[in-house]
């Protein structure tokens, strides 16, 4: 990743987003859930919860929790962490700025799986 890449991208201004607020937004191609907790820390995750791959905006948060709006899993927002059996796998967490009246994040470019033939295990690759 270039530092080009790796630069954070403002997003909307701060007064945007009130306490207990949320908002989606795209940076980089990815779909971007911002939010506003109730003590006014900020937090932005992946729009997508990985146990079902749809989206997770619409939900409800508290103490630091988001919860899905479609079966319920929870998952901290700080650490992404799963907090419910219905995934194993964590929210994607960015890193995310409040500076000069503007909300900014950091969202690197998503990378492409390359197939590389003699990678895979036995039975998944080309037909030898
Ligand atoms: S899609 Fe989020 S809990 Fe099922």
């Amino acid at each position: 990743m270039t530092d080009e890449e790796n630069l954070y991208e403002p997003v909307c201004d701060s007064n945007q987003i009130e306490v207990g607020k949320e908002a989606v937004f795209t940076v980089n191609s990815r779909k971007v859930l911002v939010v506003r907790s109730l003590e006014g820390d900020l937090f932005a995750v992946e729009d997508n919860c990985p146990h079902a791959n749809t989206n997770i905006s619409g939900g409800r948060f508290r103490n630091g929790f988001y919860a899905c709006p479609h079966h319920g899993a929870r998952f901290e927002l700080s650490t992404g962490k799963s907090m419910t059996n219905l995934s194993t796998k964590p929210l994607i967490c960015f890193d995310i700025k409040e500076e000069n009246g503007k909300i900014e994040i950091l969202v690197p470019k998503k990378e492409k799986v390359v197939f590389r033939p003699g990678g895979a295990p036995p039975g998944f690759g080309p037909p030898m």
